[in-house]
């Protein structure tokens, strides 16, 4: 019966048409001319249409922290398609998105039990950027209008997000059109001061202080919101230098300033706690997360928020109209909505965030590890959070660290590169003899590569 099947999906893949599917993020020529096609997934690896077992070094997309094909998750979803595939929770309701809800708030910080729901991080950093001006505007500071992101941020791919993100490549074709009164910190990595840093640099906590620099230039009382990755992942693997998380805290509050945590890739368990606000001991006013929240079997964002911005939008809004003027067709979808209560139980009964945090100090051995290894420049990590940043060849960025990517790809381990930055979120279920096998992998991959 397998082989029946597996022989059907080689044959399969080797008549796929590439042409149509418009890659995202991806070298659609490169990639055409060679693609690399997985058909199955389980647990930690997954299966390519040729019949090899890759290891999965990166949760799909630093999202799949429960492993691959979790059947408590595949039975909710599909039970959940059959029962009521979906309902609107535009004026009408459903249960299990008030459930969803409820259980999400259980794992934020305390105070945060407000939650919105949108299909994507994207979509979770536009609605809580739009959910911050609202929530000045309801309480009467209407002139609140700038946001402040960070060099190097990543924040999805909206408008929203990319003008308050701070990655080059993705802003440059949009420049003219991105939203007006964003300004930017500068990021907080420095190989010069921190290189090789285990977990948080001890260098770097007073650049937070360039956000009282960017406070005073546009003067404070007009700026909604800072945002900024606690633990910044697709550019790179950038930790906060300690201290710093608390520093920006205090300067918003002081100013009266909404702080917002993109935990996209650090909610549910990256760094061995729910969320990265619960790590670092630091409470943000809105916090968007995604990806992990059903285990990415199905699409799903959402934004907590503190109650009190809840209850000034929802308390200043017309008696019996509609208080904010926002939503998805898609906002705590039945399915995803089933999904989500699944992966939740299955993060609570597995105690898998307990589990991150138990394998992060294995992690981080390994990792290091690798220093000497031919081109590595620096190397980070927190929690199941890993970056190994190569030297880049002359003129040539990112060409370094796409054949060790490749290399590894063809020895059977899927990590991902962005510029010349190897990246590491593997599923929280990993264990001893999965890092030694991915590690292992990459040091033979740094070695072939020139
Ligand atoms: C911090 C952060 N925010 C937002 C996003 C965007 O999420 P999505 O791709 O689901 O729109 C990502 C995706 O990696 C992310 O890492």
């Amino acid at each position: 019966m397998n082989n029946v099947t597996d022989a059907k999906h080689l044959q399969q893949a080797q008549e796929l048409d590439l042409s149509n599917f418009w890659m995202p993020f991806t070298a659609n020529k490169q990639f055409k001319a060679a693609p690399r096609l997985f058909k199955k997934a389980k647990g930690m690896y997954y299966t390519t249409v040729d019949d090899r077992q890759v290891i999965d070094a990166v949760a799909g997309l630093w999202c799949v922290n429960a492993g691959h094909c979790r059947e408590e998750i595949a039975h909710a979803i599909a039970n959940q398609a059959s029962e009521m595939d979906y309902a609107p929770t535009f004026q009408m309701g459903h249960p299990l998105a008030f459930e969803a809800a409820s259980r999400v708030a259980e794992v934020m910080p305390a105070g945060m039990d407000r939650i919105f729901f949108a299909n994507s991080g994207s979509e979770a950093v536009d609605s809580a950027l739009k959910i911050a001006l609202a929530y000045h505007r309801a309480r009467g500071e209407g002139q609140r209008t700038r946001l402040i992101g960070r060099e190097r941020g990543y924040h999805g791919v909206g408008f929203g997000g990319i003008s308050v993100g701070g990655i080059v490549a993705n802003r440059k074709a949009f420049s003219a059109n991105l939203i007006p009164g964003v300004d930017h910190m500068p990021a907080t990595l420095s190989i010069e001061h921190a290189a090789f840093s285990r977990g948080q640099p001890a260098w770097g906590a007073h650049l937070a202080d360039e956000l009282e620099r960017i406070l005073n230039l546009h003067d404070p009382s007009t700026v909604a919101a800072v945002i900024v990755e606690p633990v910044a992942g697709s550019a790179g693997v950038l930790i906060p230098p300690q201290g710093y998380l608390q520093r920006l805290r205090e300067i918003c509050t002081k100013h009266g300033i909404l702080l917002i945590f993109d935990e996209v890739i650090t909610g549910f368990g990256r760094l061995g706690k729910a969320t990265a606000s619960e790590y670092f001991g630091v409470t943000p006013d809105l916090l968007t997360m995604a990806k992990a929240i059903n285990n990415a079997a199905i699409p799903m964002g959402a934004v907590a928020a503190k109650r009190e911005i809840y209850d000034t939008i929802v308390n200043n809004g017309p008696a019996n109209g509609i208080e904010l003027f926002h939503g998805y067709t898609y906002s705590a979808h039945p399915v995803a909505a089933a999904a989500c209560l699944a992966a939740q139980d299955i993060y609570e009964r597995e105690a898998l965030f307990e589990r991150a945090a138990q394998m992060a100090p294995k992690f981080e051995a390994a990792i290091h590890d690798l220093k000497g290894e031919p081109y590595v420049k620096d190397i980070r990590n927190l929690g199941l959070v890993g970056g190994v940043e190569l030297e880049s060849r002359e003129g040539q960025p990112g060409t370094r660290a796409y054949d060790a990517f490749l290399h590894c790809f063809k020895n059977g381990v899927m990590v991902r590169f962005t510029g010349d930055i190897l990246a590491f979120s593997p599923p929280l279920i990993l264990d001893e003899s999965h890092i030694d096998q991915i590690f292992s992998t990459v040091r033979a991959a740094l070695r072939a590569v020139h």
